[in-house]
């Protein structure tokens, strides 16, 4: 393995699975993850939908009325003087606070891992729905439940992985608004650190990544439905890898990491190239893009799919492929990029807006 697949950020998960014995991350049999893996702590996740309180006091006029079970033609008027209270409102706005804190907390290490072992089986309910759907600029589009917990969770970074032991540490909503129960804006902090224990740099910070999102829920405070947005994120890329894979030598070695991991996960009926070199040769004539537009025919989108065909590599290894599988292809910008119609499946302009 050249040592440059080191210095990149999306190829991480790679190195920790070529150094940790096979036995430890093959795939788990069942989605009980918590005892393949006791080491991990499972974070512990609490919906905030409080169950309104029944009151019984209307059952009674406590000065004069027998019991009269529920009589609507109680004529004692203890429903006038002593009428039932409001069942208590939902907390909607803590409720979706709570949702969106409870996302990002998984992208802190280690809590991502269950989910790179386990896929969906490692995410907890009550954060996405299965019909989620959603955009993240300027990796792409994501629809259904699996496309979209792997986006979030699987792309964290490992420390294992990368030279600078890079991971999200901890995170901050920085800001948030939820003006109704189903719409809610958010910014977060995602804060990147060195996870080295025992050695000197433990703790080093890191650029922070950030994202901006409109999140839309269902009934239950589910995600059904995201647009995001992470500015910048090519900067990220360089300030905290230091890779050199925007000079051409730079991009010919991670070309041939890429295509020499592509072959050792894509094989069988997944299987995308002929050999290495047929790989190379090909992805070495396409634009090598950058993580601004990582949304592409291009290898920069290889490189953030190839890490994920260790999830599900029978959905991700055509992405990685010579055709791109729908996902790593040219997009029409004016058009598939802003078809908010298309992915949300409503008029334009009407999904994150809070109805009057
Ligand atoms: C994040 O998850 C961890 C692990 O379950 C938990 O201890 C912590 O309180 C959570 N943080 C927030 C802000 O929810
Ligand atoms: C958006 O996508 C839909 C369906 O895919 C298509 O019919 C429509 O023309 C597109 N709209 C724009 C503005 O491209």
């Amino acid at each position: 393995m050249h040592p440059l697949i080191l210095h990149h950020p999306m190829l991480s998960l790679l190195l920790l699975l070529l150094l940790t014995p096979t036995s430890i991350w093959s795939r788990p049999t069942t989605g009980d993850l918590t005892t393949r893996s006791p080491t991990i702590p499972w974070p512990q996740f609490r919906k905030s939908v409080r169950t309104p309180t029944p009151t019984t006091d209307h059952d009674y006029d406590h000065h004069h009325c027998q019991r009269h079970d529920h009589d609507p033609n109680c004529g004692c008027g203890c429903d006038d003087h002593n009428p039932p209270p409001p069942p208590p409102p939902v907390d909607f706005q803590k409720r979706n606070f709570d949702t969106i804190s409870n996302i990002y907390n998984l992208t802190v290490y280690p809590h991502q891992v269950p989910i790179i072992l386990g896929g969906a089986a490692g995410v907890p309910p009550g954060l996405f729905s299965q019909s989620v759907v959603g955009r993240v600029d300027p990796v792409g589009d994501f629809r259904g439940f699996e496309d979209s917990i792997e986006y979030f969770f699987a792309l964290a970074p490992l420390p294992q992985g990368n030279p600078l032991n890079a991971a999200i540490t901890s995170y901050k909503i920085t800001e948030f608004s939820s003006a109704c129960s189903d719409v809610a804006a958010s910014v977060v902090h995602l804060f990147c650190s060195v996870v080295n224990p025992g050695c000197p740099d433990d703790g080093t910070p890191l650029p922070p990544l950030k994202q901006v999102a409109f999140w839309k829920f269902d009934a239950k405070g589910d995600v059904l439905k995201y647009d995001a947005w992470i500015p910048n994120l090519n900067d990220w890329v360089v300030k905290t890898t230091g890779a050199p894979v925007f000079i051409p030598e730079g991009q010919l070695q991670s070309i041939q990491q890429i295509c020499a991991v592509t072959q050792m996960r894509c094989h069988g009926p997944n299987q995308q190239w002929d050999s290495i070199d047929q790989c190379v040769e090909t992805l070495a004539k396409k634009s090598y893009g950058n993580y601004d537009s990582a949304w592409g025919d291009n290898v920069v989108c290889r490189s953030i799919h190839l890490v994920l065909t260790q999830v599900r590599p029978d959905h991700h290894c055509p992405h990685v492929g010579p055709t791109g599988g729908g996902k790593c292809i040219e997009h029409d910008y004016g058009n598939d990029y802003f078809n908010d119609t298309s992915l949300y499946g409503d008029a334009l302009g009407e999904t994150f807006m809070c109805k009057k």
